[in-house]
C-alpha cells in the first residue's frame, strides 16, 4: 500500500531513500567512547581473528559486488588476500580452505541457498564464517560462527539498493577492525577512515538531494536505447558491475559492466554511434592515476561517437569536458566512493523501468530470495 511506501512511488524508491539511514545504522554500535572498534557481538575470540591468513567473501549478485568493494579496502588494510567467489561455484572446485581461512557470507536475505551450501562446505573444511547479513536469524546467520548484521532494516523491493551500502559499511567495519588487531594500519588512519566512514550518510544524502532530477532527465533522454556499457576501475569497477545488473534487472536493458582497462580488450569492438557508455571516474585529487586511465578510456569511446555518461567528483573539469550527462559525487576518499556512486545508478534503472511502464518493485523472472540451488 501507499502508507507501506512512505509516501514513495515503490517500495526501491523508498529504499534508496534509506541509504544514508542504513550507513548509518549499521556503524552505530560498533565503535566504543574511543572511537576504536569493538565487535562484542561476533563470536570469534581474537586469537581466532589474529591467525586469520585469507579471506574468501561468497555471495551472489549485489552482494558479491559489495564483497568485490571489500576486498579492494581490505587487502589494502589487512594485507592479507581477499578473494571473492559467487557461491554456486565455490565448492564445486574445491577450494582451498584452512582453519586459517576466514569465509564471509554477504547476504541480504540469508537464505540464499547457493550462499548458505558455500558456508556449510566451508565450515565441513574446518574454516571459520562469518555472515554479513540484514535478516535476523535467518539461515545463513544461524550456521555461521560469527554475525556482523547490516542494519539496513527490511528490504522489500527485488532490486538490493540500500542493502548494497550497508553491506560495504560492514565489510569495511570488518576489514578496519581485523587492521587494529593486526597493527596493519597505524592507529590514527584507522581514525581518520572510520571519520570517512561516517561523513558517509551525510553524502549519500546530499546526492539524494541533488542529482535525482539529473537522472530522471537521463533516463528520459536513453529510455530507447537498447544496450548499455559500465565501465570502472578499482572499486569503481564492481560499482560498475552493480549499475549495469540494477539496469538489467528492472529496465530490462541489456547491460555488460566491464573493467575499464579491459576496453581495448574487447569491449571497444561494441562501441558504435550513439552506444551509451557509463564510466564510474575515481576522485582526480591526491595524483590519482587511474584518474587519467579513465578519462582516457572515454576519450577513446567518445572518438567512437559513443553517448557518455559520467560519475564523477564534482568540479572534474575533465569528465566536462567529454560526458554528455554527468551525475556528481561530493568529495570523499577513494574507497569511500562507492557508497555514493551507486547512488545515481539504482536511480538511474528505476527511472527507466518507470519510463517503459515496468513494475519496479517485482520485475519479471526474479525472486527476492532464492531458496533453491
Ligand atoms: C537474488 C536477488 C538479488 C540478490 C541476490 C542475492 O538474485 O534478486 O537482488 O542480490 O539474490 O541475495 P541475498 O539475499 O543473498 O543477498
Amino acid at each position: 500500500s501507499a502508507a507501506e511506501k512512505g509516501g514513495w512511488d515503490s517500495f526501491m524508491d523508498k529504499e534508496i531513500h534509506e541509504e544514508p539511514a542504513a550507513v548509518q545504522r549499521t556503524l552505530f554500535g560498533r565503535l566504543d567512547d574511543e572511537g576504536n572498534i569493538n565487535l562484542d557481538e561476533v563470536r570469534i575470540d581474537e586469537h581466532d581473528f589474529r591467525a586469520i591468513d585469507k579471506i574468501i567473501v561468497v555471495a551472489c549478485g549485489t552482494a558479491s559486488y559489495a564483497g568485490m568493494v571489500a576486498k579492494y579496502a581490505i587487502e589494502h588494510w589487512v594485507r592479507i588476500p581477499v578473494e571473492v567467489e559467487l557461491a554456486h561455484e565455490f565448492r564445486y572446485r574445491d577450494p582451498i580452505l584452512t582453519p586459517r581461512t576466514l569465509v564471509v557470507a554477504i547476504s541480504q536475505s540469508g537464505e540464499t541457498m547457493d550462499t548458505l551450501m558455500a558456508l556449510r562446505h566451508a565450515r565441513e573444511q574446518g574454516s571459520k564464517v562469518l555472515a554479513i547479513c540484514n535478516t535476523q536469524g535467518a539461515s545463513i546467520p544461524r550456521e555461521a560462527d560469527a554475525v556482523l548484521y547490516t542494519h539496513a532494516g527490511p528490504e522489500v523491493a527485488v532490486a538490493s539498493t540500500k542493502a548494497f551500502v550497508a553491506q560495504i559499511t560492514a565489510a569495511y567495519i570488518l576489514g578496519l577492525y581485523l587492521a587494529q588487531l593486526k597493527g596493519t594500519v597505524f592507529r590514527d588512519e584507522i581514525h581518520q577512515t572510520l571519520d570517512s566512514l561516517k561523513a558517509m550518510p551525510q553524502k549519500i544524502q546530499q546526492v539524494l538531494d541533488t542529482q535525482p532530477p539529473r537522472v530522471a532527465k537521463a533516463a528520459e533522454q536513453l529510455a530507447d536505447a537498447n544496450s548499455f556499457l559500465f565501465l570502472g576501475r578499482h572499486v569503481g569497477y564492481p560499482v560498475a558491475l552493480e549499475g549495469a545488473l540494477k539496469l538489467k534487472e528492472i529496465a530490462y536493458t541489456f547491460t555488460e559492466g566491464f573493467a575499464a582497462g579491459e576496453l581495448k580488450h574487447g569491449p571497444i569492438a561494441l562501441v558504435d554511434e550513439g552506444e551509451p557508455v557509463v564510466f564510474i571516474v575515481p576522485p582526480a585529487r591526491g595524483r590519482n592515476i587511474l584518474h587519467a586511465k579513465v578519462i582516457s578510456g572515454i576519450e577513446e569511446v567518445k572518438a567512437r561517437g559513443a553517448f557518455i555518461i559520467a560519475v564523477a567528483e564534482e568540479g572534474d573539469k575533465d569528465v566536462e569536458r567529454y560526458a554528455d550527462i554527468i551525475f556528481w559525487r561530493p568529495q570523499c576518499p577513494t574507497l569511500m566512493s562507492p557508497l555514493v556512486d551507486v547512488v545515481p545508478l539504482q536511480l538511474l534503472a528505476m527511472d527507466m523501468a518507470k519510463q517503459k511502464g515496468y513494475d519496479v518493485d517485482k520485475p519479471r523472472n526474479l525472486a527476492k530470495s532464492v531458496t533453491v540451488e
